[in-house]
């Protein structure tokens, strides 16, 4: 898979190349290509932000450094192109999932107060929130977006990790885990989980995600189970 972002702080995306992304790296199961927004300004001062037509608080991203990097990153349009904002649709695992199965992901972060508007009628395939607030620029909601694709990359997890066994992946929360010692401050392991019953242990983890998703995430479940 090829993943690119269009962003005026490359440098943000430091924090991404991490544990399991920098090994997917690594073994080169995707590239990662950071293109800073800035060298593609025609202004003298290479500036990339300008007043809102009609007034309003703070700066707008200006169109043409905005255009000319995205069409310079994907001239033939082969990749979906994703603009961070907290106008899209809010991310779920189900949209990760359909994210990992494209070839080629453009990830556009803007920053001040937005971005003109003809850039995403004219650049963008789809916005994308990654929840209901603000950040100051679209660059961690990209690195959240990543970082959760990447986990589907085949050979990106470890063949001890899995991602069918964990929360969302079947409309519920994950089953809570116990590793050793069985007693810990006093605190004992759940007997059921010692006993070697692998079809009980099964049975006692599905009921623990139910009464567990019912608990936290009442919205999770679907009505005649809530
Ligand atoms: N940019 C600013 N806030 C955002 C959000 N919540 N999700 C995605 N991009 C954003």
């Amino acid at each position: 898979m090829k993943i690119d972002v269009a962003t005026l702080f490359p440098e943000a995306f430091e924090g991404l190349k991490v544990g399991i992304i920098a090994k997917a790296l690594q073994k080169q199961l995707f590239t990662l290509g950071l293109h800073n927004i800035r060298d593609y300004s025609q202004d003298k001062h290479r500036r990339c932000d300008d007043y809102p037509f009609g007034g309003g608080a703070g700066m707008l991203m200006t169109p043409q450094p905005l255009h000319d990097c995205i069409n310079a990153i994907d001239p033939e349009h082969k990749s979906k192109r994703i603009f961070l904002s907290p106008k899209g649709a809010t991310l779920t695992q189900s949209k990760v999932i359909e994210l990992a199965g494209a070839s080629a992901l453009l990830f556009v972060c803007g920053a001040y107060e937005g971005i003109d508007q003809r850039v995403v009628d004219a650049d963008i395939d789809e916005q994308l929130s990654i929840g209901d607030y603000v950040l100051t620029g679209g660059e961690l909601a990209a690195m959240v977006v990543i970082n959760a694709v990447a986990r589907y990359i085949p050979g990106a997890l470890g063949s001890e990790q899995s991602t069918d066994e964990e929360s969302f992946s079947d409309g519920l929360l994950e089953y809570p885990q116990y590793t050793r010692p069985a007693v810990f401050n006093g605190m004992a392991v759940p007997e059921v989980l010692l006993s070697g019953d692998h079809a009980k242990v099964r049975e006692w983890r599905k009921q623990r995600q139910i009464e567990i998703t019912r608990e936290l995430r009442p919205d999770l479940l679907k009505e005649e189970d809530r």
